[in-house]
């Protein structure tokens, strides 16, 4: 049961009970993902001081110049994932291929593939605003004792055992679920621990924000637009508020605190949207569902698609669970 203001160490002790079979890796491997998310929350934290730090000719430890911030969040994670006997597979937005990491006696006895967007709405760390990791952990489907392959990585959402998301925002928050709802947790930066500072997270049911990005208006499906223009019309609640920040972790949060929908569509440009379905639309959906809201692409559950293809994109329309059923009864009556 969570207790507010435990911290994030207390909280896993505690709640180890909820995975019998998974003998405490489970935990250390929410463990590890908290321990990169402080090395790259303070790296973020930095990125308005790059320029001004190699202007007085600073560079890292290994004498490197400074790098692309997704690439050193790749790392990091990577890095950190692949320091403990846990994780026999990697997979990131950042990488063309998976990563097979054989443990430490070389016997590939590891039982977790790890699915990763390292840093999400990248596009907005240069104008200072809150960017995003998302990951997701399915247990492995080739036996043990042998390399993984691509068939652990293409697993559809409902088989996964933790999904979460970190959101480097005004405050640092790690956000996820192991199949027993969604926690919150904020960083205090100044002591380096997690608190539990949002207990069993809830979607709203309903809400008043919708969140997509107008501007590719003319290229969206039929009933998409039709949504948009019902969003905007004046009656009851409406017209709804419109908000996008362009990173999606952050749209999400603020929805799932307000409630509302996220959309990104697919489009007369983008046949299957822009999302990818293995690193960012699963693992927000299984966080979503846990919450209680509803995540689908336009016409039926995102967790349920049979992915073929690691870096897979798929039409995305997630939140309160009334505003998603809305969007979809659009999206079928004008096909
Ligand atoms: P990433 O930075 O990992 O490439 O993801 C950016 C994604 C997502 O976070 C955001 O919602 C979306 O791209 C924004 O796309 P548009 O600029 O096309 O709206
Ligand atoms: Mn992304
Ligand atoms: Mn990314």
């Amino acid at each position: 049961m969570a207790k507010q203001y435990q911290t994030l160490g207390e909280f896993i002790i505690d709640n180890q009970a909820d995975f019998p079979y998974s003998s405490g890796e489970l935990s250390r491997l929410i463990n590890s993902i908290r321990l990169a998310a402080k090395v790259v929350n303070h790296e973020v934290n930095k990125a308005g001081l790059v320029d001004i730090i190699g202007a007085y000719g600073e560079t890292n430890i290994q004498g490197e110049d400074q790098q692309k911030l997704d690439v050193y969040a790749n790392q990091k994670f990577i890095q950190t994932l692949t320091n403990r006997e846990i994780v026999c597979g990697i997979a990131s937005e950042e990488n063309d291929d998976f990563i097979t990491i054989s443990g430490c006696n070389n016997d590939h006895k590891n039982k977790y593939v790890v699915l990763m967007d390292p840093l999400d709405g990248s596009s907005n760390i240069d104008v200072n605003v809150s960017v995003g990791t998302i990951f997701s952990v399915y247990r492995r489907v080739t036996p043990i004792g042998t390399p993984v392959t691509k068939e652990d990585f293409l697993q559809p959402g409902n088989k996964q055992v933790a999904a979460g998301y970190i959101i480097y925002g005004t405050s640092t928050m790690l956000v996820y679920t192991t199949g027993h709802g969604v926690n919150g947790f904020t960083l205090n930066p100044a002591l380096g621990s997690w608190y539990l500072s949002h207990p069993d997270m809830k979607f709203p049911e309903n809400g008043r924000i919708y969140s997509i990005n107008e501007g590719n208006y003319v290229h969206f499906p039929e009933g998409v637009k039709k949504y948009i223009k019902y969003c905007q019309e004046e009656d009851d609640d409406r017209p709804y508020t419109s908000r996008y920040i362009g990173s999606m972790v952050s749209d999400i949060h603020r929805n799932m605190i307000k409630g509302g929908i996220f959309i990104y569509p697919k489009s007369s440009k983008a046949f299957n949207g822009k999302l990818r379905l293995l690193y960012e639309c699963n693992p927000m959906a299984y966080i979503i569902e846990q919450a209680g809201g509803k995540a689908s692409d336009g016409y039926s559950r995102i967790m349920d698609i049979q992915p073929t293809e690691l870096h897979q994109r798929a039409p995305f329309f997630a939140g309160s669970k009334k505003m998603v059923e809305k969007a979809e009864e659009f999206m079928r009556k004008f096909q």
